[in-house]
């Protein structure tokens, strides 16, 4: 068996390299290399794919949370609740802005945060701290919607802004108030990463801001290009967030396969699922992921990644990569125990489910060109290492 990476973009990109490739050089003749008429295609295609109303691309998911930040006006003294478990960007944009995170411990079944534990954290706090908390930021870990018509209740018994972390989650589905809905489009905004590994992924980094508010999307716009408006005039400090043209170019061929690709990513997940469980693996060795919805809601879970759970986790990554399988760990540590974060105070314990996860996870291959025989070949691989013993 040939090597199975965890990501094959060649394989992505063949059927599609001419499509992309002309697409580039029509970016590169029309000499606009920055905004301009691709990115607001882009914009009108993902708010409408979304259920929202406007999109705002920026350069990078980073860069969408932190504008979405600034643009509630979030700075110094200001607290953010978040999830400990994500990729470090979440957490790194609240600091940036001079305000202190909240960490509130995820659920272990979703890997997105408890909102049980957030109303938990907000019941115990006087009325001036909880003044202070400007924005609560769940994670869509993996491609999986957090418990939002639980998370939107507790914001709204607080007034507390929701903004969503979808940069793992574009397209993913969530029944909501009788409709399904589409991650980051729940929250007062919703955050997109097109980082090449996402299931929409670019020549390069680019992320994008969804919101139904008119007066943020303006906003967000503004702050997009340093805060000015018009050209050279500034009421607000914004930044360089503006997305290349040649990505927005690249991803609008790309947005096309973007439903056939989920769905390969579905069918591959289920095929774990059932190949783990024929292979009869004991639970204590290996958890598959717990997908919660499914039913009338297509794209419950768009699998960015195919996480399990999976005791003896180092190992394990050791064994698959000596035999050709690339493997992740999302992600090994996390934040209440990075070494930036200290000032913050946390200690080992206080997460348990976000440590736990952070010791056992491992993302195996799913992405939609791999075969049925290279997941075979992926779950013989695991059965083989625990019955080494
Ligand atoms: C959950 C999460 N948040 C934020 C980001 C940041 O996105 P980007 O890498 O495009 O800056 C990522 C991407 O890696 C992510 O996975």
């Amino acid at each position: 068996m040939k090597r199975i990476p965890l990501l094959d973009i060649d394989a992505q990109l063949k059927p599609i390299r001419e499509e992309v490739i002309s697409a580039v050089t029509e970016v590169i003749d029309s000499k606009q290399y920055i905004l301009g008429k691709r990115v607001q295609e882009l914009e009108d295609k993902i708010a409408r794919y979304s259920g929202s109303h406007h999109a705002i691309g920026v350069s990078s998911g980073t860069d969408a949370l932190l504008i979405a930040l600034m643009a509630l006006g979030v700075g110094k003294g200001d607290l953010v609740i978040t999830t400990p478990y994500s990729f470090f960007a979440t957490a790194g944009v609240i600091a940036r802005l001079g305000a202190a995170a909240v960490f509130a411990d995820i659920d272990p079944v979703l890997y997105s945060i408890d909102p049980a534990n957030i109303e938990e954290w907000l019941k115990k706090r006087p009325a001036d701290t909880i003044k202070r908390v400007k924005a609560i930021i769940p994670v869509h870990l993996y491609g999986q919607c957090a418990d939002m018509k639980d998370i939107m209740d507790v914001a709204g018994n607080y007034n507390i802004p929701v903004i969503e972390d979808a940069a793992q989650a574009i397209g993913a589905e969530y029944p909501f108030d009788g409709s399904i809905k589409r991650a980051g489009s729940i929250g007062l905004m919703g955050c997109f990463s097109f980082f090449p590994s996402k299931n929409l992924g670019g020549i390069g980094d680019g992320g994008m801001v969804i919101t139904s508010d008119e007066v943020l999307a303006e906003k967000l716009k503004i702050l997009r290009v340093h805060g000015a408006n018009p050209k050279y005039y500034h009421r607000m400090i914004g930044g360089n967030f503006r997305l290349d043209t040649v990505q927005a170019a690249v991803l609008l061929v790309k947005f096309k396969y973007l439903d056939g690709w989920h769905e390969s990513r579905q069918t591959n997940a289920i095929r774990y699922d059932e190949s783990f469980r024929k292979a009869n693996i004991p639970d204590s060795m290996i958890n598959t992921p717990s997908p919660l919805y499914r039913g009338s809601v297509r794209h419950y879970h768009i699998y960015n990644q195919y996480v399990i759970r999976a005791a003896r986790r180092n190992e394990l990554r050791t064994f698959l990569e000596n035999n050709g399988i690339g493997t992740e760990i999302y992600y090994p540590v996390p934040f209440h125990l990075q070494e930036c974060f200290t000032y913050l105070g946390y200690r080992k314990g206080d997460f348990p489910y976000s440590e736990k996860a952070a010791d056992e996870t491992l993302a195996l291959p799913v992405y939609p060109e791999i075969t049925e025989d290279m997941q075979m070949y992926v779950v013989d691989k695991v059965k083989e290492f625990y019955s080494m013993g």
